[in-house]
């Protein structure tokens, strides 16, 4: 009876043992699991673990020391991804950077390449230099910057001539002329030219929205502001002559005169040659109560299009504000105005539409 008992116990025993090292062998494939699953950067699971180890995912979850041990492996695994995409995309702003950088030294370069020198070995000691802000009109400080910016020679399309000021104090002997307006006919947005036709190219389409409505009874510059609608806008040039190329209509209020400026500054990148000068007279507006820099708006969507802003000038008119009616002043009172010169790089960034 008790050599029975002996026995019995003796199996159990044994069996235990073998139990245990069933279970020590499927705990060390649960472990290496997990250390490959680190490794290859499978995503870890309970269900996963067991999957690989070869074990039931009851195992993962109730062998001693298992759960914890899984817990641990899932939060390093979050750590090292949050680490990575923090990594990746650190190095990706970094080489935007770089990019953008290098874009601008390419633009300047092929721009000096096309540009016969205008500087003197050495340098000349002089205060004569062109300064970046001026007092008075575009007619004085237009001629200046061709001088800075255009060679003698160069081939100028100014695509908004209107009544031709910025031409006025220029010898036109110089350069070689190529005027256009909506109102003879030629849409800035849509030039009769080729492809890096121009050596230059200017643009000053109106900038305040009023300008640009449809209606021509609802423009802004009645009455005794019609010289002003006169000089800056030439009848109905905003959608009536011409179609967006995504078909959608032509936006309202500010968002026109962005509009305006984006498509004849993609048409302006077509037609002038890598290197070429674009100069852009532009003014920031209130419009609907709100402030609009569109100076801003247009290098943002220049340089989207591949332009290099090379340049800014600060006009400020002389004359006094015109009378109106102000109940409360909220926004200072505009008079001063800015000319952009670009540099169009070689290769173009966007070649879609804006929506
Ligand atoms: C501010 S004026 C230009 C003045 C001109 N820079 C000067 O020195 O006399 C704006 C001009 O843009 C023209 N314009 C408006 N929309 C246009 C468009 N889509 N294409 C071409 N010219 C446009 C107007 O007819 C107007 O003559």
């Amino acid at each position: 009876m008790s050599d029975n008992k002996n026995d019995v116990s003796k199996k159990a025993e044994r069996l235990a043992r073998a139990r245990r090292e069933v279970s020590k062998k499927k705990r060390e494939a649960v472990l290496s699991a997990l250390k490959s699953m680190l490794n290859d950067g499978t995503r870890i699971t309970h269900a996963g673990v067991a999957r690989r180890a070869e074990v039931s995912p009851w195992f993962t979850y109730n062998c001693e020391g298992l759960p914890e041990a899984i817990k641990t492996a899932v939060e390093l695994q979050k750590k090292e991804a949050k680490f990575t995409a923090e990594s990746l995309e650190t190095r990706v702003t970094a080489i935007e950077k770089e990019v953008s950088s290098l874009k601008a030294s390419h633009s300047d370069v092929l721009f000096e390449l096309a540009t016969p020198s205008k500087r003197v070995q050495g340098g000349v000691a002089t205060s004569n230099v062109l300064m970046s802000a001026h007092q008075g009109g575009n007619a004085e400080l237009f001629p200046k910057i061709l001088n800075l910016f255009v060679p003698d020679g160069s081939r100028i399309a100014d695509v908004t001539y209107g009544g031709g000021v910025f031409w006025s104090k220029v010898d036109l002997t110089r350069y070689e002329l190529l005027a256009t307006d909506i109102s003879m006919g030629v849409d800035c947005r849509a030039l009769p030219y080729s492809d890096d036709f121009l050596d230059a190219l200017v643009l000053d389409p109106p900038y305040m929205e009023g300008l640009l409505r449809d209606n021509v009874s609802h423009k802004a510059g009645k009455g005794s502001h019609s010289s002003f609608r006169e000089y800056y806008s030439n009848g109905n040039e905003n959608s009536a002559r011409w179609e967006r190329p995504d078909g959608r209509p032509t936006p309202k209020w500010h968002a026109a005169v962005r509009d305006l400026y984006y498509y004849a500054s993609l048409e302006a990148y077509r037609t002038l040659r890598p290197g070429g000068v674009f100069i852009v007279k532009c003014q920031d507006e209130v419009s609907a109560n709100k402030q609009w820099l569109t100076h801003v708006e247009i290098i943002n969507d220049c340089s989207e299009i591949g332009f290099y802003c090379k340049d800014l000038f600060v006009l400020m008119r002389t004359n006094k504000a015109g009378v109106t009616r102000v109940k409360k002043q909220v926004h200072a009172r505009k008079n001063h105005s800015y000319f952009l010169i670009f540099i169009k790089s070689e290769v173009k960034r966007i070649r879609s539409k804006k929506t």
